[in-house]
């Protein structure tokens, strides 16, 4: 557990150090849950987009793509349930004047207990060395079988008072368990009420005559009201989906994790819209289409799993996660969601306009079913650093930290070097990086020794290095060096391009 927190922390300090991530406003001390993207980092995401996109809409035929506003029509929040239901228990304490998520101060809890398990077995491994049988252990030691019943027990109160928005029983709740405030110390509460996550501001020049509005929480809805208009204008026949990426805005109040929660973020998501009745079979298809998209990035398949919901939202009547092996843990990084015809049966029925479809092969009008798939590029970004950072020790002993991104997600595909400043090699560089660059993000580095170039290539995770020395003016080779491998070979360089390529191809 602390190698892991040790790890995230390791990641989000070379986020910042190679031109990742910074946090927003960081000279004014920054502002909580909203970072920003450097120079590498933008790449990198504008490669996750590109990657979402291809897949997505270029692969099917029957998917096309909008870039709707992310101010709407208030109204719209409302159908979507966003207004009334949008909400998570807050508590506030009155001495540090904190405010907390109440459910994460009892999950916050509840992992101290687990943590009270993890040292026990790690005691008592030290203890019986070769001869410890851990599962034995966890079914039998008195002290861990007490902090499971506890876990249980606070299990067993907290979901059904979530499901319930049961606010005093969560409140009672952190009292039993005597929760205290991280800052303060003192158990001073306030009472538990729910928090409405949408940020919103007002449109309109006068102060009477003003409107309010909401940041989008979710990209999904500017979908849901432009169906018909996308059905009509692209002729589309159901299925059909449509898809969309763009800023979303929630007021989290667990404001922390680096860029796995913030309060800006952006959705890449796509609305399939089916008849009803077949809505389940395409729920299962797009399960299985979007866990084939993300092992297709080279991420080992057992690094994602499938968590499917128990207890549904009202609008769904099936939903999973897919969910990826931060070093916090297994974490939700996509949605799959079943949404029936709950969005579209909203807007008609409160914008009073008709959003049904004419099905011309059963000679049918009906609202379609929809199956959305929802990731958020950011969790997916921090998913491939936290895949991509890699702490290698050499066989001379030195060590290296290298970015294994996959190649056609990284920053950079080709970084060029002269050997020398001298002689020529510049030139012969620089025409090198001329004839790749139309195709490919190249870099030109002359400073420093190669192997220092290697290294910071190594941290931004560029796929190839290719070095131009005084054999190249002779003969028109060059050497190339494979990031992972770290192998070199001499190439002539009319075949670096198709080098790239393939590698790009297999990833
Ligand atoms: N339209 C459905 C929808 O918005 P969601 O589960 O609330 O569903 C979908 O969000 C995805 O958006 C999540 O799986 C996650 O990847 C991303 N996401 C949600 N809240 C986020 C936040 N505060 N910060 C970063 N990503 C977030």
């Amino acid at each position: 557990m602390a190698n892991q927190e040790d790890l995230f922390k390791k990641i989000i300090a070379h986020a910042k150090e190679y031109g990742f991530v910074f946090q927003s406003s960081e000279i004014y001390d920054g502002l909580s849950a909203v970072y920003d993207y450097g120079p590498n980092g933008t790449e990198l995401k504008n490669n996750i987009r590109a990657y979402w996109w291809k897949a997505m809409v270029q692969m099917h035929e029957n998917i096309v793509g909008i870039d709707s506003a992310i101010f709407m029509h208030p109204t719209i929040w409302k159908a979507s349930g966003h207004v009334d239901a949008f909400n998570d228990p807050l508590i506030d304490n009155k001495d540090s004047k904190k405010r907390y998520r109440a459910d994460v101060l009892v999950e916050d809890h509840m992992a101290k207990i687990e943590g009270k398990i993890n040292k026990e077995v790690v005691k008592a491994r030290k203890h019986f060395g070769d001869a410890f049988d851990e599962q034995q252990f966890l079914e039998t030691n008195p002290r861990v079988l007490a902090n499971k019943a506890k876990l249980e027990d606070i299990k067993g109160r907290l979901y059904p008072a979530m499901d319930n928005d049961d606010m005093a029983a969560i409140k009672q709740l952190i009292e039993d368990l005597e929760i205290a405030c991280p800052i303060s110390g003192s158990r001073n509460w306030t009472e538990v009420r729910q928090f409405n996550l949408m940020f919103s501001t007002n449109m309109g020049s006068t102060a009477e005559g003003a409107t309010e509005i909401f940041l989008r929480p979710e990209t999904a809805q500017g979908i849901f009201v432009n169906y018909l208009n996308v059905q009509k204008t692209s002729r589309m026949k159901i299925p059909f989906g449509i898809a969309q990426t763009g800023k979303a805005f929630r007021n989290e109040i667990v404001a922390r994790q680096f860029i796995f929660r913030m309060r800006e973020f952006e959705q890449m998501e796509m609305q399939y819209f089916v008849r009803p009745g077949e809505e389940i079979k395409w729920y299962e298809y797009w399960k299985e289409q979007r866990m084939k998209w993300h092992v297709s990035t080279g991420i080992p398949a057992e690094k994602f799993r499938f968590h499917d919901h128990d207890k549904l939202a009202h609008y769904a009547n099936a939903a999973a996660d897919i969910e990826f092996e931060f070093p916090i843990g297994f974490k939700e990084l996509e949605g799959i969601h079943s949404r029936t015809d709950f969005d579209l049966s909203a807007h008609e029925k409160f914008s009073g306009k008709k959003l049904r479809y004419h099905d011309s092969e059963l000679n049918e009008s009906y609202v379609p079913y929809v199956v959305e798939t929802s990731i958020g590029l950011d969790r997916m970004f921090l998913a491939i650093l936290s895949h991509a950072y890699t702490n290698e020790q050499l066989e001379d002993g030195s060590s290296r930290v290298v970015m294994k991104i996959p190649s056609v997600l990284a920053p950079y595909k080709v970084a060029v070097f002269p050997l020398t400043k001298k002689d020529g090699l510049p030139e012969k560089a620089r025409e090198i990086m001329d004839g790749l660059k139309e195709d490919y993000m190249c870099f030109y580095e002359e400073k420093d020794t190669i192997g220092k170039r290697y290294r910071r290539h190594d941290a931004i995770g560029t796929p190839y290095c290719v070095t131009v020395d005084h054999q190249t003016l002779e003969d028109n080779t060059v050497t190339i060096r494979e990031r992972d491998s770290m192998k070199q070979d001499r190439v002539s360089i009319d075949k670096i391009g198709s080098i790239v390529a393939e590698k790009l191809k297999a990833n």
